[in-house]
């Protein structure tokens, strides 16, 4: 697998290659939901290209920035086995060096969940996704649903801005429990990781509870929290039920619906969703 650490390495690379490339960004300390992404892209192109970047831009806390977990040497072994051809890795100076100015502002869709709990987040996800699109002149680029907004916005942004790198959202791989793979999932100790997948109970008693009739979401929500909070450990940071394409919260369930949710346990915050009627 090619290392490549700088912007020129990377665009001497695609420059000499005709074929189909695809693109999996991540931020490394890569888990079976990173490899469902390299897999797709492997069968799908000729040229698979991973990029490897803890991104400053996005993280709205110094603290969760540093206690991110990172592992280059393991994440380049799994690249080299999931038949990746080549790695991006550069240095924050690389991607944003000091006289670096501009940034992507995504509007409506970044003005609730995510975006209003993290400020400033996609905003950071919207320029590096771009900066990653721009310099891999990708065919294809794949991300996880986990991160339902993510794809929402990089979705928005290569439709307005017509770029050529095509949007694929895969499904969430979760551990047998029901935990969403996560690589913050890593910073859990043993207790609190036992009883994370209460999240995952409570996405499923949502939907549960809509397929048996129940579509007033204040009734849900309140089930949902009741689940979450009986785990004792969660601070939950919000449950949204909300349309799919606005993320305005519905006043009554009304598919396809987004079921989504943002909880800390002690100061690592985990996020998961599932999808109601989906079209
Ligand atoms: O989902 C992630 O890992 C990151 O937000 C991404 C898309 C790699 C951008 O930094």
């Amino acid at each position: 697998v090619r290392e490549l650490k700088t912007v020129n390495e990377l665009k001497v690379w695609r420059h000499q290659l005709e074929c189909s490339v695809g693109l999996v960004p991540t931020m490394g300390y890569l888990h079976e939901g990173h490899l469902s992404l390299i897999q797709a892209s492997t069968a799908e192109n000729e040229k698979t290209i991973v990029s490897i970047f803890v991104n400053p831009a996005q993280f709205n806390q110094q603290a969760d920035f540093d206690h991110y977990p990172r592992d280059l040497h393991r994440d380049l072994e799994l690249c080299r086995d999931a038949g990746v051809d080549a790695v991006f890795m550069p240095t924050a100076e690389e991607l944003y060096p000091e006289s670096y100015d501009t940034w992507i502002n995504l509007d409506r869709i970044t003005r609730r969940l995510e975006g209003e709990h993290r400020p400033g987040h996609f905003r950071g996800v919207a320029t590096v996704v771009f900066l990653l699109f721009q310099l891999s002149q990708a065919d294809t680029a794949y991300f996880g649903e986990k991160d339902a907004q993510q794809l929402l916005v990089v979705k928005r942004m290569a439709a307005d801005l017509h770029l050529q790198t095509k949007v694929k959202g895969l499904p969430t791989v979760r551990e047998a429990d029901g935990l969403a793979m996560s690589s913050r999932n890593a910073r859990l100790s043993q207790h609190e990781r036992e009883v994370a997948p209460a999240l995952y109970r409570a996405l499923q008693k949502a939907k549960e509870m809509y397929d048996s009739g129940i579509d007033d979401p204040d009734v849900i929500h309140d089930k949902m929290v009741e689940i979450i909070n009986s785990a004792e450990l969660f601070t939950i940071d919000y449950i949204s039920l909300a349309d799919i394409d606005t993320l305005e919260e519905q006043q009554k369930i009304t598919p396809p619906t987004l079921i989504s949710l943002a909880a800390f346990i002690g100061d690592v915050r985990l996020i998961d969703n599932i999808i109601i009627g989906r079209r």
